[in-house]
Formats: C-alpha cells, structure tokens, sequence
C-alpha cells in the first residue's frame, strides 16, 4: 500500500513525505453502549489507513484518495468545507484540532486503505485518527491520545452527521497488537486483555451489505436511549436496570422501551464476558455473542436479513459465538469458531448464503494489531 501511495503522491506532488497509519476495528462485545456510558471491548486490526503527509508552504491543504481517485483542496475555516465525503473527514479533523486551540498549515497528502468501507470495521474512524495522530505529531501540538479520539469522534457529529459514541475511535487510536480492550465509556478507564483464545479463532463475515440512511437510523437509537434515559432520571442507560425501565414503561414509547432494555442487557453481557475471558470460558463469551446478537435484531433492530441468515448458519455449524458487529444495518458477523470447525463452517456460509443472496460474503480472519502510528 506505501508504494502504491508513494506514487500517487510523487506523481501529484513531486515530493516525499511522511507515513502515518491507523486501524479499523473488531468488536467482541458491548455495542451501542459507548454512547450509553457503557462498557465495549475493541480492538484495532490489521485493516486500516495509509497516507503520506509533507507540508505545502500554503494556507490550504491538498488532498487525493488514491482508492475513490478523487482531490480536494480545501481552507482551514468552517466555510471552505468540501463536498466530497471522504474530504469532510480531513477537513474535520483539522477544525477540531484548531477549536481546541491547535495551529496548522498547509500540506499536501494522499491516502489509501483496505478496511472494507460500510462493513462495520470503521474505515471512518482509521482516517480521522489517521490524520488526528499525524497533524499531532507533524505539528507537535501535544494533544493527548483521547483527545486525538474525541477529535475524530467530534468530526463525526460535526461534519459527517453521525451522533456517534466514542469506540471506534478509541480502538483505533489505542490499539495494540494481541490485545483487546475494555474501555468503560463513562470514566474512560480502560485496560489490554491479550487475546489468544486458544483452540479458537475469530472470523468475520461480511455481507456485503450497505443500508441508506444508516446514519439517521443510528441517531434515532441514540435518541432513543436519551429519552429513556431522562424518564428514569439517570443520565446514561448504564445507570439504569430493569426494574427501573419498567416503572416507566407506560410513560415511553413501545420502541424507546425495547431499545433500553437490548443496552441494560448489554451492559451485563460485557461484564460477564470479561469474567469468563478470566476463567478461559468460550462457551460463555459465545453464549452471550448470541444474546447480543438477538437483542441487535428484536429489540435494537439494527440487523437484517442477511446478518440473521449468517448468525443462523453459524448456530447450525454449532459455533461457540456469532453476531452481528458495529453499529449495524448491513456489514459484518463477528464469529467465534473452534479450530476444528472452522473449514466446514466458512464453507457452509459460503454455499448456503450464495444459494440464498447470490453473492459470497467475505471472509476475514481477525488479526488484533495496533493503533495510530507514525511509519
Ligand atoms: C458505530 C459507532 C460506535 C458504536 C457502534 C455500535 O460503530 O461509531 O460509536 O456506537 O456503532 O456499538
């Protein structure tokens, strides 16, 4: 990827700059809890962004994505943001940095990737944290790494519409290899789990498929939860527990009650799941893989069908645990397979949802690798 890179940006440039990369992410469990104060437990992969960076001696910046083969040049103030999705990232994450009090120059960049855009291992947050620890480090402004994250996390709600939690970034800023990681959302406390879960492995499956609106569909959760949230007086979900949700149940809506009680019962399923990774127990952590996965499509209804047809397969091939990952609405199942079933199980998903979609989904055996970095 740094020749392919490399060549776009000499060629468009006529210079040499410096690498900087960033990874998408896994989640083994905790999901749409981030934004509920929450427990989730990520870790970066070995997918990710690339991009060359060299300053420019101007007042702007010049950007070329060297996947979509497409450039953008654009100011630093709030009224040059540019068209182009992708370049909104860029641009974002250099107003965040100057909101907080940040100075930047010009430069000149070209960037690439192989986190599979839309399948839920958040290409987004690979790039905002791409440049976030490069213009950190190039402009030597000593932010912090979770500052680096909410700078991506902001660039987020504020220049891409999407109200998200702060998760993705975070396992892409603090990533490391080997190593999962619980992150409490509400105190920001966090600790490394090496995770070599011996005899079995963790797959993704990929659907292939992308669903419009997600991103409203997404904030429309988050509001949910709010409102359930200030009908029991508590200022996150995570304070909340059923018994609670129910002495307002007539005061919500049908919807808001279903998609409170999928994030209490998320809550818990994290906490069980980190005990029982202290116990070596799989077949818990599956169990409750499954659980979530229920809960994403009955109460939170963020599945579709074709993620309910792979976590079905995998529950017929008898894996440990299955479900979908990430915010939803299309992209992956993340699996959690023994050794000795896992040719026969990657086989079967492949003929089965063929015979039933028409198209493979994609296989991607996890690799947990680091964050943000300097190349
Ligand atoms: C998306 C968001 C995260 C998180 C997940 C669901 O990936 O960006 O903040 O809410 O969905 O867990």
């Amino acid at each position: 990827m740094k020749e392919k890179i490399h060549a776009k940006f000499k060629a468009r440039f006529g210079a040499e700059g410096i690498f900087y990369a960033s990874a998408g992410r896994i989640n083994l469990i905790g999901e749409h809890t981030d934004y509920n104060g929450g427990f989730v437990f990520p870790g970066a992969i070995d997918k990710g962004i690339m991009a060359e960076i060299k300053l420019n001696g101007t007042d702007k910046v010049r950007a070329y994505s060297v996947d979509l083969d497409d450039y953008a040049e654009f100011g630093f103030n709030e009224e040059d943001a540019p068209k182009a999705s992708w370049a909104r990232y860029v641009f974002g994450v250099c107003r965040e940095i100057i909101k907080r009090g940040g100075s930047l120059k010009g430069f000149d960049t070209a960037f690439a990737g192989d986190v599979p855009l839309g399948a839920g291992m958040s290409s987004s947050a690979a790039l905002e944290s791409t440049f976030a620890f490069a213009l950190n480090d190039i402009f030597s402004l000593g932010i912090d790494k979770f500052e680096l994250a909410r700078i991506g996390q902001s660039t987020e709600h504020n220049y891409c519409g999407v109200m998200c939690g702060i998760m993705d970034q975070f396992a892409s800023v603090f990533g490391k290899e080997g190593s999962l990681m619980r992150l409490d959302c509400r105190s920001m406390e966090y600790k490394y789990y090496p995770f070599h879960p011996k005899g079995y492995k963790l797959v993704l499956l990929d659907s292939v498929v992308k669903h419009e609106l997600a991103s409203s569909a997404y904030n429309k959760r988050r509001q949910s939860c709010e409102t359930a949230a200030k009908a029991m007086g508590v200022e996150f979900l995570r304070d909340a527990d059923m018994d609670m949700l129910n002495a307002v149940k007539d005061r919500i809506s049908a919807e808001d009650y279903k998609r409170a009680e999928y994030v209490i019962g998320e809550k818990q399923r994290v906490l069980d799941v980190c005990d029982a990774l202290e116990r070596d127990d799989y077949e818990t952590v599956g169990a409750r893989m499954y659980e979530t996965h229920y809960g994403m499509s009955k109460l939170y209804e963020v599945s579709c069908e074709e993620l309910d047809f792979l976590n079905d397969i995998a529950k017929k091939c008898g894996v440990t645990g299955s479900r979908v990952m990430g915010g939803g609405f299309g992209g992956c199942t993340i699996n959690l397979v023994k050794d000795e079933l896992y040719d026969t199980f990657i086989e079967t998903a492949k003929a089965e949802f063929t015979a039933k979609f028409g198209h493979e989904p994609k296989v991607y055996p996890v690799v947990i690798s680091n964050g943000a970095r300097k190349l």
